[in-house]
């Protein structure tokens, strides 16, 4: 098992996250954040300090760090971060583009940004920064909140599908919506970090996840942290698996959900929703309020990252002295395609977990935040 990290405790640990692991941290009182560089888990703990806006775009492009609100979280102090060097106007909207542009599918990102320069956009020069710091801070404590509730919400919905058979309960889930993808809990991964603390017997399949395989190397690390049973299969072998019997549940995370529901989240989740539909699997999708677009009607016009073809041709592993290696899977010029998200249409989700409840369909989302879905938020 990993040690243990030492790291400064956060709001996290306030609500009973006891996770040995932070994706993100910022040292008491310090002008620098320090991150996970999720690249290297499982087979290492690496953690690299952000000490500048330029810092936390290559983290968030490269991938160090990744997952929707924790994107959001390191855009925050990446603008915060540059602040400290101008909060003049000018390096305000430059900062604001630059870090916008590191990943353009998960709304969180640019949510954040927003909301960091908004805080901070009619102070006078001298005080744009600590707010800023400020607000950056908010945004992790908030985060661990509403992941907390979205925990809450889905610990009674799975407590109910615990109790009409016996056994395990088999929840399949896909990429990685875990703690590593936010400040604290995760989000598909809260209810079943609840469940197994109460003593409900479950069973995780989880989905490797091609190509960068967040399933296979972090949401497993995630479930063998806390002694979770779990199995990791091929991302092709969703249908196989639901077809036997052998799921109760799909619960994912999401990258931006419209207004009517259609949910975009990592490659492979349409596939399993549609899969989920035609054996009669509950298909729930968890989703923090950031990761709502109320501009956005439906899916259809969700940006779609593609991403290097790199990433599909080679796969990264270790050899047997722990060293990092490349190893290429098709011919010499081979062409690839590499999207790293798509689009489940409303119709086959059952249900959005959010953190003030579970919605069956884009009316019961608007009715449960109507603060933000009449445009005013
Ligand atoms: O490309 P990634 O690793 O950033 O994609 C992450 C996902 O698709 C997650 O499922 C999603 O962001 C939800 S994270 C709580």
């Amino acid at each position: 098992m990993p040690a243990a990290l030492s790291s400064t405790p956060t709001a996290a640990d306030t609500i009973g996250d006891r996770a040995s692991y932070r994706a993100l941290t910022r040292p008491r009182g310090a002008h620098h954040i320090e991150v996970l560089d999720q690249r290297a888990l499982p087979h290492a703990i690496v953690k690299t300090k952000i000490a500048s806006a330029d810092a936390a775009a290559i983290a968030i492009r490269k991938m160090l760090v990744r997952g929707a609100p924790l994107i959001g979280a390191v855009g925050a102090y990446g603008l915060a971060l540059a602040l400290d060097r101008d909060a003049g106007d000018h390096e305000l909207a430059r900062a604001h583009t630059a870090l916008d542009a590191t990943r353009p599918t998960a709304v969180n990102l640019r949510w954040a940004l927003d909301r960091v320069r908004d805080a901070v956009a009619a102070l006078p020069i001298a005080e744009r920064a600590e707010a800023a710091w400020r607000e950056a801070d908010a945004i992790c404590a908030e985060d661990v909140a509403i992941n907390h509730a979205i925990g809450v919400h889905g610990l009674a919905m799975l407590r109910e599908l615990a109790g009409r058979r016996p056994g395990p309960l088999k929840v399949m889930t896909h990429c990685n919506a875990g703690a590593l993808a936010t400040c604290g809990w995760g989000t598909a991964t809260a209810p079943l970090f609840l469940a197994h603390a109460e003593g409900m017997p479950l069973h995780v399949w989880v989905s490797e996840t091609r190509p960068r395989l967040q399933g296979a190397s972090l949401t497993a690390w995630e479930l063998h942290e806390r002694g979770i049973p779990h199995t990791v299969f091929v991302d092709s072998a969703s249908g196989l698996l639901m077809r036997r019997g052998d799921v109760d549940v799909v619960l994912v995370g999401a990258d931006r959900v419209a207004r009517n529901g259609d949910v975009c989240n990592k490659i492979g989740t349409y596939d399993k929703a549609l899969a989920a539909k035609d054996n009669g699997v509950p298909f729930y999708v968890a989703v923090p309020s950031p990761t709502i677009d109320w501009a956005l009607g439906s899916g259809e016009g969700i940006p779609i990252e593609s991403r290097s073809a790199d990433e599909v041709l080679t796969v990264l592993g270790r050899d047997h002295y722990g060293h990092a290696t490349s190893v290429a899977l098709a011919p010499e010029g081979t062409r690839a395609v590499n999207f790293a998200f798509d689009v489940t249409p409303a119709r086959l989700v059952d249900g959005l977990l959010t953190e003030r409840g579970l919605a069956r369909d884009a009316q019961a989302l608007s009715a449960m935040f109507p603060e933000r879905a009449d445009g005013r938020g």
